[in-house]
């Protein structure tokens, strides 16, 4: 009998506790991984971001681009928790919602395509960190680009820039616009979203 009252109040003192996190994390977006701009309004470079939900890692690799891959290579693709656990009970990106991919370089491969052998069959392996773009959702801010804001934080090796301004609708918004399935997130490629 005590033991159950002590589960239940554990229980109780749990989903109080998850309740307040969802209703700050639909405030804005929560706190891990929140965005934070400086006072030009430039996105500040998101921390600690390989430690969020991991949703996918798409592969362009030059080999299959004639040497010319829009986005080298592997793309790593993060979510910040709080936003995706509201993903997962709502079907919705809620306010706040930041989602950060960023580029690796495959190693040197022994094939024209780029592929190398390996023990566990002919493919593409990660080599170093390349790069970083970011979405932001934010309605009122980016109203212009269908509510999320799009940064480049370079292309290269890290460290990447600090801060970024948000980039115009035509270098990134409009293809997403286009394409992605849904609220301009290209979530036919993450099972983990379906
Ligand atoms: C020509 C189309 C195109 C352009 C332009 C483009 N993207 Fe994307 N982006 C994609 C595709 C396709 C994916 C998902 C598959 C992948 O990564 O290869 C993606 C994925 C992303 C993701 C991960 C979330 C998602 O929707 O899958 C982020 C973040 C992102 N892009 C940011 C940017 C930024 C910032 C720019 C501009 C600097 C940009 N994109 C320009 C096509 C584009």
């Amino acid at each position: 009998m005590e033991i159950n009252a002590g589960r239940m109040m554990v229980a109780g003192v749990l989903a109080t506790a998850l309740a307040t996190s969802v209703a700050a994390a639909e405030k804005g977006g929560g706190e891990i991984g929140a965005a934070s701009f400086d006072a030009q309004g430039r996105l500040l470079q998101p921390q600690g971001y390989r430690e969020w939900v991991f949703l996918g890692a798409p592969l362009t690799p030059h080999g299959l681009n004639d040497g010319k891959a829009g986005f080298p290579e592997f793309h790593h693709v993060y979510i910040n928790p709080d936003a995706h656990d509201i993903y997962q009970r709502s079907g919705r990106f809620p306010e706040g919602t930041v989602i950060a991919k960023e580029l690796l370089l495959v190693q040197k491969g022994d094939y024209p395509d780029g592929s190398k052998n390996a023990p566990s069959g002919r493919g593409y392996f990660a080599d170093r960190y390349n790069g970083m773009d970011v979405m932001v959702k934010d309605s009122r801010r980016f109203k212009q680009s269908n509510g999320w804001g799009f940064f480049n934080f370079g292309h290269d090796a890290p460290p990447y820039a600090e801060a970024a301004s948000a980039a115009p609708a035509s270098s990134c918004a409009s293809c997403h616009a286009a394409n992605a399935q849904k609220d301009m997130v290209f979530t036919q490629f993450y099972p983990i979203l379906r």
